[in-house]
């Protein structure tokens, strides 16, 4: 298709998808928070010909990228290139950018999310985001942020379901150990790393099939930065993930594929090469790939 082919998206400045959602139960979890249930199947994403713009300035060209369920996929490439612009284009939050625009597709399972009539909540609560700094609400407490995403999304859920997945999404962020006793504290009590394992609670427990993460470990210390790796790893097999970083340890130690992105001065950001890490980091196909991950440039 060609880049015009897509109707770049309009502004949207303020209230773009603020209609209320309408309302769906929460989904059923078998069993006791202990009892964690069998995983559902994983969802895949692919990007077809994505070209993006702020205003008269291109950022992306034309990027094709599958990034295939049950794997963690590591985006890499150096400062200004568009990795993150590309995560925001994935679950439709480029489109909050004032002057911002697209062309190609983003499908979810082979369905396009940019579609006529497709809602933006809808597409943001199958596709979640982590931010680089962790930012829960900070005067409320870690309950409430946990079940804080479920209202936005149309979730209803009662008392019980509510006390069951905040129990639940907080064990999967590997957080509830440290926090089962004092839930009612507020979110801006805990410790960076806390906090960060508290967002991807947040983010899980609306049940997103994708989970996108902008280097959410750079505001962290070592050992806060292991355990979020560690939690990403349990997380492999529930959710799919793509992150973004810039630590070329963390890329080889947390992703089975990968993707390198390039721009330079007067050319818009490119994935140079893909495939698996492993390959990608031992055996690069592109000689700027090999100069990018042996820390030769970027
Ligand atoms: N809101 C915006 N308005 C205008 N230009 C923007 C905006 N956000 C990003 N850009 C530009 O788009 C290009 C890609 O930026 P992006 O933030 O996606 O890069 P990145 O690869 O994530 O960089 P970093 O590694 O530093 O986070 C850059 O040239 C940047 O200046
Ligand atoms: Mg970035």
């Amino acid at each position: 298709m060609t880049e015009t082919a897509h109707p770049a998206f309009p502004v949207q400045t303020s209230g773009g998808d603020r209609e209320d959602p309408p309302t769906v139960p929460l989904p059923p979890v078998p069993g006791g928070p202990q009892a964690d249930p069998a995983p559902r199947a994983l969802s895949g994403l692919e990007t077809r010909e994505v070209t993006a713009w702020f205003g008269p300035r291109k950022v992306l060209e034309r990027v094709s990228f599958t990034m295939r369920a049950g794997e963690i996929t590591a985006l890499i490439g150096p400062s200004g290139c568009g990795k993150s612009t590309y995560l925001r284009i994935l679950n439709r939050m480029h489109e909050m950018v004032r002057g911002a625009a697209l062309a190609g597709e983003v499908l979810l399972e082979g369905e396009d999310v940019y579609a006529p009539g497709r809602r933006p909540a809808e597409v943001r609560r199958r596709i979640g985001m982590v931010f680089q700094r962790p930012n829960p609400f900070p005067a409320m407490s870690l309950y409430d942020n946990v079940v804080s995403g479920l209202k936005l999304s149309g979730i209803r859920a009662s008392r019980e379901e509510r006390d069951h997945l905040v129990e639940t999404s907080l064990r999967r962020a590997g957080l509830w150990d440290e926090v089962s006793n004092r839930l009612g504290t507020p979110g801006g009590a805990l410790s960076g790393g806390q906090q960060q394992r508290l967002c991807i609670a947040r983010s899980l427990a609306v049940s997103p099939e994708i989970l996108l993460m902008d280097e959410p470990c750079s505001a962290l210390d070592p050992t806060s930065t292991r355990r979020i790796e560690e939690t990403i790893a349990e997380l492999r097999h529930r959710v799919t993930i793509v992150i973004v970083t810039h630590n070329m340890q963390q890329a080889q130690r947390v992703s089975q594929s990968c993707a390198f992105f390039l721009a330079t001065h007067d050319t818009p950001g490119r994935i140079v090469e893909s495939g698996p890490t492993e390959r990608l980091f031992t055996d690069p196909a592109d000689p700027r790939t090999a100069d990018y991950v042996n820390g030769r440039f970027g």
